[in-house]
């Protein structure tokens, strides 16, 4: 990213989580305020989830990363987790919709200082109040220390949490995500749900195309995808960084859970996973 810029990327799962309510009903993730934290008028939305006949997996892997995260974390919450993490939060409006405002449940927004800056900006212009659990922790995972921002805002590191990185991994250096891993595998019980990407091989032929129009696009926004796993090589990283227990969900697991609940889905593979793991 660039450093004084809010993430321009932001804006491409926030634009998939409105077209998901337009188009899908909001079948695998209902979030009323999708559309209003964007505030973009719902033909622009639908000419950016038309814009090319492979974008409906994009669309499907963002509601399905929300859905197996949001899964995973209300079983924590039965277990009794109380501090919710989101790094990387764009426009997530998880906060926003949460079902756990009777439990006095804390929910740390952490994310790249200029991005945090620019969604406080959205809210207020679409009149959206700040919940009261909700609490903007600014953060560049590149450059400070993950732990001492979220220890200055509140959090307890002493008590479980539940953390969720969508749609970030790939931006970060493996250095970045690997420091990042090890604070959240130094707090107790902790688990994280995030998603990565392979390498472009694993992407079959229409899909890779895709892949490499999108990457001249990021360079032209000053972003850049900079790191890729091996199936294999997740795990080994999550191991060597203090998680034991780790579920991995490919393209086709994703594709046959949810496949069925997005409108006009395009065939293809793609090397694209959600990970769950707990420390
Ligand atoms: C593609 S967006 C995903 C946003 C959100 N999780 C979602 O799914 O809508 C990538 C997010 O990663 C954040 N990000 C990228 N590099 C970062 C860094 N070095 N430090 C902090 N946040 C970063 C951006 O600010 C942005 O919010």
């Amino acid at each position: 990213m660039k450093p004084n810029e809010s993430s321009r990327t932001a804006l491409i799962p926030a634009r998939q989580r409105a077209a998901h309510q337009l188009l899908d009903h909001g079948s695998i993730l209902f979030d009323p305020f999708a559309i209003k934290i964007l505030r973009e008028d719902e033909k622009d939305v639908l000419q950016f989830a038309n814009f090319h006949p492979m974008a409906s997996i994009g669309r499907l892997l963002t509601a399905a990363r929300s859905r197996i995260a949001e899964d995973a974390l209300s079983e924590a919450v039965a277990r009794g987790v109380r501090q919710i993490v989101i790094l990387g939060a764009g426009l997530d409006a998880f906060a926003l919709r949460s079902p756990y405002d009777a439990l006095e449940i804390r929910i740390y927004e952490v994310d790249h200082p200029a991005t945090q800056a620019w969604k406080r900006q959205c809210m207020a212009e679409a009149q959206l109040a700040l919940p009261p659990w909700l609490i903007f922790v600014p953060v560049d995972f590149e450059r400070d220390d993950l732990g001492e921002m979220l220890a200055g805002a509140g959090f307890q590191r002493n008590s479980p949490a539940f953390f969720t990185w969508l749609g970030v991994v790939p931006y970060l250096t493996r250095e970045a995500t690997g420091s990042t891993l090890d604070y959240m595998a130094s707090i107790q019980s902790s688990e994280v749900v995030f998603d990565y990407m392979e390498p472009p091989q694993s992407f079959s032929e229409e899909m890779r195309e895709l892949v490499t129009e999108q990457t001249e696009e990021l360079e032209k926004m000053g972003e850049r995808w900079v790191s890729s796993f091996e199936p294999a090589g997740i795990r080994s990283f999550l191991r060597a960084h203090g998680f034991r227990e780790i579920e991995d969900v490919d393209f086709q697991e994703i594709t046959s859970r949810f496949g069925r609940a997005v409108q006009g889905l395009s065939p293809g593979q793609a090397g694209l996973h959600v990970v769950h793991a707990k420390h």
